[in-house]
């Protein structure tokens, strides 16, 4: 018993202890946001954690490495200079990404570091994960941009139009992946209803030679049942109100007619965007009459 007794003192001693260490590095509060990696946080619990973060997004720092990992907060707001061409070259040219303040673009840097530094060709994987809304669409979006300028293909003096066109057509494909899998819910006004895998494949020079998506989980009984205050998959609001008074004809669309599989369409998001759509549908090489057939709506 008496052991039992001591026991719980000493317990009681260290959590008081951990407690007070707690408190007293959460006490140096001007300090907390220049913890540009978690693993440098003492002790790590989920109050110092969080401070830390809450510290550093109050000071517009969005990115914070957690050892190897880094974690992304969402600003919810566009944030001038964040991902500018400059600063991309920055981290491209940069001798040691890492050392510069955490940044995608510095995940991204060093991953196709370790694809060049192989002499055999070895593949390199970067996961996105995180809840609804977190931004990882956004991240995926990034990540592209960044391979379609550092690894652009060197366009030939002649200008190979197949070889110029690969970057922008891997770009093109969010667009398009977005207008199709992609509905306002609760939680995001563009929520991905599936998962993707995309890869990127570079030749021997390191430059962006093909593109492959797979996609999976999509959620298609949306099309036929949203929850309230959610809507249908974007591309259903963009040719409703995108389309020409021609193609209106074209598609079965009357102008003014009460839709079932359209609610919530009073609401106008910037992902209404049907050019956008149809402009990287292009690029992406689907025509014209094959971009009517997908639109066209047919009553069964
Ligand atoms: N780094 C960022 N800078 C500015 N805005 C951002 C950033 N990250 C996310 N956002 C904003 O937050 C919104 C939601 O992000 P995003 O669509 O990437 O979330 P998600 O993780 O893909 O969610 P879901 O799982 O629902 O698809 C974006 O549409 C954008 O407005
Ligand atoms: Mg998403």
């Amino acid at each position: 018993e008496n052991g039992q007794k001591e026991d719980s003192i000493i317990q009681n001693d260290l959590s008081e202890s951990f407690e007070e260490e707690v408190r007293a590095f959460l006490s140096d509060e001007e300090k907390l946001h220049l913890f540009d990696d978690l693993t440098k946080v003492n002790p790590v619990t989920t109050t110092t954690v969080l401070k830390c973060l809450q510290a550093r997004y109050t000071v517009n720092l969005f990115y914070t490495n957690a050892g190897c990992s880094l974690v992304a907060l969402n600003p919810f707001q566009p944030i001038s200079c964040l991902y500018s061409p400059e600063l991309m070259r920055e981290y491209h040219v940069a001798l040691r990404p890492q050392d510069l303040k955490p940044h995608i673009f510095a995940v991204a840097e060093q991953t196709y570091r370790n694809v060049q530094s192989q002499l055999d060709p070895v593949n390199q994987s970067i996961i996105v994960s995180g809840e609804s809304g977190a931004g990882k669409t956004w991240t995926s979006r990034c990540l592209m941009k960044f391979y379609a300028s550092v690894a652009a293909s060197v366009i030939s003096p002649k200008g190979n139009e197949t070889v110029e066109r690969i970057e922008k057509r891997v770009l093109d494909s969010n667009p398009v992946m977005e207008a199709f899998g992609n509905a306002c819910t609760l939680r995001n006004n563009n929520s991905s209803r599936f998962g993707k895998y995309i890869q990127l494949q570079l030749d021997r020079f390191h430059h962006l030679s093909s593109a492959s998506i797979q996609t999976f989980l999509l959620e298609k009984t949306r099309v036929a049942y949203q929850a309230p205050n959610e809507r249908n998959f974007h591309i259903f609001y963009q040719i409703t109100k995108g389309a020409t008074a021609e193609e209106r004809l074209e598609w079965n669309l009357p102008e003014g007619a009460d839709y079932r599989w359209l609610p919530n369409s009073e609401r106008n998001l910037d992902e209404d965007c049907f050019e956008v759509t149809r402009d990287a549908m292009f690029h992406l090489g689907i025509d014209c009459s094959t971009q009517n057939n997908i639109f066209k709506v047919r009553y069964k």
